[in-house]
């Protein structure tokens, strides 16, 4: 059977910096082994981005890498940024003017943040046993291209013979309900539980998100809303992360409490991330997948980090932008039928668990396909 060219799904690989190539020859790798069992004709461009991009070409985000992903369906992304690149003017860092501007440029409004802890790897959460026994599943829907990261204006002005500094927060109705609608049809899925994340006591962006969510929560009768203050909701995730099934915030809140929740979910290693923009109609969206974790640079290089952030971001990508839940399912029951056989990175290693490495790692989870 001959597939056209037309049907091939395109993925734009952007490994980046630090930990990312050496994570991402991993997920490639099972990339290759699921297309393989379910037939999913695919093709890879792999593309220069971050620190290692600035090295070459002298910007983070090369305007090749950018032509490729407008021609891909989906970006399949490692991590960008390192100690090389902090001095440079903020707007040329590989965070800003990467990993920001793809997510503006797509329109990326979508963050879904699984922070998911297995039962196995409750050892690896800092906090008190009793309070992960057993594990937990919950996932951050995270509002991505609004709020104080992109509001205008936004600049730093001397006067008076010192500097201030301007950030706006900004958000519309119609962004506010756009993510709510992901959250809430998320939850329909899952344990059908939302709890909304604002600062409605202070703020007036909160309030106008409590009530725009409670309007839309109007449309999903099954599905149970709570609403919690942003500094209450960094408390009840540490004191009962089990009482969460899907956490809806604004942009900068979500990026907070997600690393508060992928902390006590154990390791940062083991968390992918998808970045969703408007859905094409087919129940797929143009996306970008990363893992939760950053670049890791004090071990870069070294052939221990965990791969399986990047995995499972591959995983994602099958879902939401491939289409094909089957593919994603099978990827993540292997991740955790090689956890269960004992195979641990350094990150999630305990004694009488079997330590092994990145290369190792990715080579069992494919095999585990
Ligand atoms: C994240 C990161 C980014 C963010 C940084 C690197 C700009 O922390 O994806 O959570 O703040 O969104
Ligand atoms: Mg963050």
């Amino acid at each position: 059977m001959s597939v056209s060219k037309e049907k091939q799904f395109k993925v734009a690989v952007l490994a980046g910096d630090g930990i990312g190539p050496e994570v991402m020859v991993e997920a490639l790798r099972v990339l290759a082994a699921v297309a393989v069992k379910f037939s999913i004709p695919y093709q890879l461009r792999e593309e220069r981005v971050g620190g290692s991009a600035i090295d070459v070409d002298g910007v983070a985000l090369p305007d090749q890498t950018l032509q490729t992903c407008k021609e891909s369906d989906a970006i399949l992304f490692g991590s960008v940024g390192g100690p090389k690149w902090e001095s440079l003017p903020p707007n040329q860092q590989p965070e800003r003017a990467a990993l920001l501007a793809l997510r503006k440029t797509f329109a990326l409004y979508a963050n879904l943040r699984p922070a998911v802890c297995l039962p196995e790897l409750t050892h690896a959460s800092p906090v008190r046993e009793s309070i992960v026994q057993g594990g937990f599943d919950v996932i951050f829907v995270r509002e991505l291209t609004g709020g104080l990261y992109f509001g205008e204006p936004k600049y730093m002005k001397h006067e008076s013979g010192e500097w201030f500094a301007v950030d706006t927060m900004i958000y519309w109705e119609s962004e506010i309900e756009r993510i709510a609608h992901v959250a809430f049809q998320t939850a329909m899925k899952r344990n059908r539980h939302v709890t909304s994340i604002d600062k409605a006591n202070v703020l007036q962006n909160g309030i106008l998100w409590r009530q725009t969510v409670d309007r839309v929560a109007h449309e999903y009768p099954e599905v149970k809303l709570r609403h919690l203050y942003v500094d209450n909701a960094a408390m009840q995730l540490i004191r009962n992360p089990k009482g969460f099934d899907v956490i809806l915030a604004e942009n900068l809140f979500g990026d907070i409490l997600s690393d508060e929740l992928a902390m006590i979910a154990g390791s940062l290693g083991m968390l992918p991330s998808a970045s969703l923009g408007i859905s094409k109609g087919n129940g797929r969206y143009f996306g970008m997948y990363e893992p939760s974790g950053g670049t890791a640079p004090d071990i870069a290089g070294l052939g221990i980090a965990n791969p399986i952030a990047q995995v499972l971001s591959a995983a994602m990508m099958l879902r939401y932008s491939a289409g094909r839940e089957d593919a994603a399912s099978a990827i993540e029951a292997a991740v955790q039928r090689v956890i269960r056989s004992g195979l641990r990175t350094k990150d999630i290693h305990t004694e009488g668990t079997q330590l092994v490495g990145t290369t190792e790692m990715g080579k069992a989870i494919s095999g585990a396909l």
